[in-house]
């Protein structure tokens, strides 16, 4: 029996930052971030937004086609946490009114979770086909103005149906993991930007594609030249395209041209280039990007996905596209969402940016500004309020 993602969905804010404002505010060459980096725009959640909206309206267009019958588990993978003891699956349940019989609950690998959350949710389907699972990753990248890492901001999240007999793609058991206590990045609870040591993390997640690849093909057998397409946990687009020449190196043996680079994960890249980074959502914003833009017919495929965490946490495994998958895939949708976004000011960016989530325990009523179907409409008593739009 197969299992794996029967529906995915893409949801990003709807304001952006362009790299090039951001450039010219700091005095730096536009071609460091748009080519050094390889990053467009970043996303911005504007006040009324944060994981749990945007999970929401990741998962609305999959619960309007599927409904909500069978849901028994719900995996929220996030890094951006907003309560040490509620998880964001608790509102995110409430919020999409899903079947009381399930379970919900929180995970957390920086930006490894929802692979975690999509390997757990394939045993439990595996074991009960009659069931299903929906994870979500949905994070808000965040660091500190005028650092290294700012210009890899962004935000979005990811809902995955994961069903037995999936439309979109079928994962294959085996996988390739390594897991190592280390310091390359990291948000302590009382801050709410990251700290990363930006070239050490490069290098850590280099050593956990090895390793993880190594052993995945001990494991399946499967070689470089078995997998058609190539997707990449996406901190920023370049450290996918270093990736993956790393890769063709080490399993292939092989000086990779432009030409192969583009055709093995080009597609793959694209949203997350004017997104920004998407911490746990960005290797299936990936997987989006590269299905959604697809000119070949990707059925009978088999892609290569390689998902990391820093602290560290990687894992490597594949999936087999499925017949008739473009029937299933919300490319119109998320196309007029990206179509649609609102340029920032680097004035509008900054404000946002500094300002911080009431603490006082008042009401506080938030104003309205362009959302999925889902907003943050205020706080009161230190209980997050939300609402649903349309
Ligand atoms: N034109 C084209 N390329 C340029 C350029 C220009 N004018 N100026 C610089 N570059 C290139 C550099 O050569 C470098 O490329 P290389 O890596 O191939 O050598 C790249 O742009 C970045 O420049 P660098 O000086 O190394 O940037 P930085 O010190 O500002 O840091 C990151 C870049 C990516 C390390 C930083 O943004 C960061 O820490 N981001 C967060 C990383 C992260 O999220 N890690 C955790 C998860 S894996």
């Amino acid at each position: 029996m197969k299992v794996g993602i029967d529906l995915i969905s893409f949801y990003t804010p709807q304001y952006y930052l362009d790299l090039k404002t951001l450039a010219g505010e700091r005095g730096v060459d536009p071609d460091k971030f748009t080519i050094g980096i390889g990053q467009e725009k970043m996303a911005i959640p504007p006040p009324d937004e944060d994981i749990v909206t945007m999970a929401a309206s990741a998962a609305h267009p999959i619960l309007e086609q599927a409904g909500r019958e069978g849901i028994e588990l719900l995996l929220f993978a996030t890094e951006s946490g907003i309560d040490h003891s509620k998880a964001a699956a608790m509102f995110l349940h409430g919020l999409l009114k899903l079947p009381t019989r399930c379970r919900a609950v929180e995970l957390k690998q920086a930006c490894y979770s929802a692979t975690a959350g999509l390997q757990l949710a394939a045993s439990m389907v595996a074991a009960q086909p009659d069931r299903k699972a929906l994870i979500v990753g949905s994070d808000i990248a965040r660091y500190d103005l005028r650092s290294p890492g700012e210009p890899t901001q962004g935000a979005g999240a990811v809902a995955m149906l994961v069903t037995a007999n999936p439309s979109v793609l079928a994962l294959d058991p085996e996988t390739g993991l390594y897991a190592e206590d280390v310091m390359d990045f990291w948000r302590p609870n009382y801050r709410e930007e990251a700290l990363v040591d930006g070239k050490y993390s490069m290098r850590v997640y280099l050593t956990a594609l090895e390793e993880c690849w190594k052993q995945y093909t001990e494991r399946s057998g499967r070689q470089f030249h078995d997998l058609a397409r190539y997707c990449y946990h996406l901190p920023f687009t370049r450290m996918a395209e270093k990736a993956h020449i790393r890769l063709a190196k080490i399993a292939a043996l092989k000086e990779l041209t432009s030409a192969e680079l583009e055709t093995e994960i080009g597609d793959s890249l694209r949203y997350n280039r004017i997104t920004g980074n998407t911490y746990s959502a960005s290797l299936y914003e990936g997987l989006t990007s590269l299905l959604d833009h697809g000119a070949d017919d990707l059925v009978g495929q088999r892609i290569g996905l390689f998902s990391y965490g820093s602290g560290c946490m990687g894992e490597y495994f594949s999936g087999v596209v499925q017949p008739g998958y473009r029937d299933h895939l919300f490319t119109a949708r998320l196309r007029a969402l990206l179509d649609g976004r609102t340029e920032l000011t680097y004035r509008q960016y900054e404000d946002i940016f500094q300002l911080g989530f009431p603490t006082d325990g008042g009401d506080h009523a938030f104003a309205q500004y362009r959302t999925g179907p889902y907003r943050l409409a205020g706080v009161s008593q230190h209980k997050r309020l939300y609402e649903k739009v349309i």
